[in-house]
């Protein structure tokens, strides 16, 4: 089940991150941010006996009045490939659409993810400056390999959702 994340879910969520940061596949959030940041959150639940457990998260930050970043996206190891990530970005672009956005984008290094989701590669150039605040904690930092991958939302229609 995809829903808004709450603050139980924050110990899980920094797990999920953590294992793919170490992995140098995204950027190391902390608890103190994950708490600040969690009405960005999204995650995937899957009820255990022991209470949800978090498969997925994903975060919708605003940028700008018409653009925001999809960020954070992480699946548990063992259920990538199952149509979690999809479902993550789906909810990001729906709460994009009701906020009035017109475009959302990712930074990233799965371009076929995203391609499968209807985003096209555009040059970093043309995302404004505030972007890149990340980039000073980001080790890659001038030899970064991200593409900048971005969705019209006022054209996707249902194809990308
Ligand atoms: C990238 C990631 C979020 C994708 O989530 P996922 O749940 O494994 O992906 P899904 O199962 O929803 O895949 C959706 C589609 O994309 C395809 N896809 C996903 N990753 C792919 C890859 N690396 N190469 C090619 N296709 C890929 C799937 O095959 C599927 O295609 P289909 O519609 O033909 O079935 C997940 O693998 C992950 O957490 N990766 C590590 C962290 C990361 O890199 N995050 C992205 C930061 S921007």
């Amino acid at each position: 089940m995809i829903r808004n994340a709450i603050m139980a879910d924050v110990p899980e969520m920094h797990r999920l991150i953590t294992h793919h940061a170490e992995l140098n596949r995204m950027l190391f959030r902390s608890h103190a941010d994950l708490y600040e940041h969690l009405r960005d959150f999204f995650v995937c639940v899957e009820a255990t006996g022991g209470g949800p457990r978090v498969l997925g998260c994903v975060a919708l930050e605003l940028v700008w009045r018409d653009l925001a970043e999809i960020k954070s996206l992480a699946v548990d190891e063992e259920h990538r490939g199952r149509g979690i990530g999809r479902q993550l970005v789906r909810a990001t672009l729906d709460e994009a659409r009701r906020l009035g956005l017109a475009r959302v984008f990712a930074l990233t290094r799965e371009r076929p993810f995203f391609d499968k989701l209807g985003f096209r590669v555009v040059a970093k150039e043309t995302l404004p400056h505030k972007v890149w605040t990340d980039c000073v904690r980001c080790p890659l930092q001038e030899h970064c390999d991200e593409i900048a991958m971005v969705l019209d939302l006022e054209n996707s229609g249902d194809s990308s959702t």
